[in-house]
């Protein structure tokens, strides 16, 4: 790869932010302790931790570049021959894992994957940034996924390689927010929307990276949890400093807002998340939606879940035109395929960038 810039990282730059990225560090809840300054300063642009760093027009280039290759997936099918995608999945993932690995072997490139915990040098006791220190000697981009909460913020500050956030805990997953964010776009657009996200708002990461980057878009977001389980106060108070991009309101009934949403985004609640069994036992089962729910909704209404379900979704919305979900998890490769040509766009050679 060519060197092009004073951080002397590489690569096509599209993310743009560097203060915002320093902002998430100092906002990452105590989780990751000692980042001095002079460590946010070196945080490479290019690595992409949280929604929060993608602007309005930073969302419109992937989206765009999306719908291109997905309009012709043949004219990129050689683009990134030579490049290799390091994946390290601490937590499992099937949509996730599987559509960057397609995505990086339908630009032509192949992936190094760490495999399971269990068969990997972290089973020693190895620690993430040496971890991933190693691996970015292997490739050109990295991918993690890992439990911890802030984890991806410490493992960017050791690779110059691209990062992606492919989920950190109860944080954030913004390549998940693109492809919500795609989706919606197709059905229902990103103008004037009023969307409704339900189910585990406290614990699920693709809730509190979306409605971040909705605020660019003034879409009027819903809130829709037990109490229990709703956003976290740090994200609310976020949401607002957004200013008049965050138009956000907190239901504990699906029924109060349903009859005016576009989009209704459901979530599953996250078992692995609870610190005690016997709370989620409290919540299972709670906002459900069916067939009968649905007699309130507009015929228009679009149906997303970042999958997988466990029982938020009865099986019969399927088949109606509301079911969005599976073309969600399909649009995961055009814009996995976006997100990575952008990254490494200079070793395609045909980017204009
Ligand atoms: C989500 C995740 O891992 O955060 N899944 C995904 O990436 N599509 C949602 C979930 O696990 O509930």
């Amino acid at each position: 790869m060519d060197s092009t810039d004073t951080n002397g990282g590489t690569g096509t730059r599209f993310l743009s932010l560097p203060s915002r990225v320093t902002r998430v560090v100092a906002s990452s809840n105590g989780e990751i302790q000692g980042l001095g300054k002079s460590q946010h300063e070196r945080m490479r642009h290019d690595h992409l931790i949280t929604s929060k760093q993608l602007s309005r027009a930073d969302i419109e280039t992937v989206l765009d570049r999306a719908a291109e290759i997905d309009a012709d997936p043949e004219a990129v099918a050689d683009r990134h021959a030579n490049a290799l995608l390091g994946l390290l999945f601490f937590e499992p993932s099937t949509r996730t894992k599987m559509s960057f690995e397609t995505a990086m072997k339908r630009l032509g490139g192949d992936v190094v994957d760490m495999g399971s915990v269990e068969s990997s040098s972290v089973k020693k006791g190895e620690t993430l940034a040496d971890t991933v220190r190693v691996i970015e000697g292997y490739a050109d981009a990295l991918v993690l996924r890992h439990p911890k909460q802030g984890s991806a913020t410490m493992a960017s500050e050791f690779v110059d390689v691209p990062l992606l956030n492919a989920g950190d805990g109860a944080g954030h997953h913004p390549t998940q927010t693109l492809l919500d964010l795609y989706t919606i776009r197709e059905n229902a657009g990103l103008d004037d929307l009023t969307i409704g996200i339900m189910g585990d708002l406290k614990y699920g990461r693709t809730v509190h990276s979306l409605s971040y980057a909705l605020t660019n878009f003034g879409a009027r977001q819903h809130f829709i949890s037990p109490e229990s389980l709703q956003l976290p106060r740090e994200v609310v108070y976020d949401l607002h400093q957004a200013g008049e991009g965050a138009q956000v309101r907190e239901h504990d009934s699906l029924e109060d807002v349903l009859s005016s949403l576009d989009v209704l985004y459901v979530t599953r609640i996250q078992r692995e998340r609870f610190p005690d069994e016997n709370e989620y036992q409290k919540i299972a089962g709670e906002y459900q939606i069916d067939l009968e729910t649905l007699e309130a909704a507009s015929d228009e209404l679009t149906i997303m879940h970042p999958l997988p379900r466990v029982d938020e979704i009865a099986p019969e919305i399927d088949e109606t035109e509301h079911a969005a979900y599976f073309e969600q998890a399909h649009n995961g490769v055009p814009v996995r395929m976006a997100l990575l040509d952008l990254l490494l766009g200079e070793q395609g050679g045909e980017t204009d960038e």
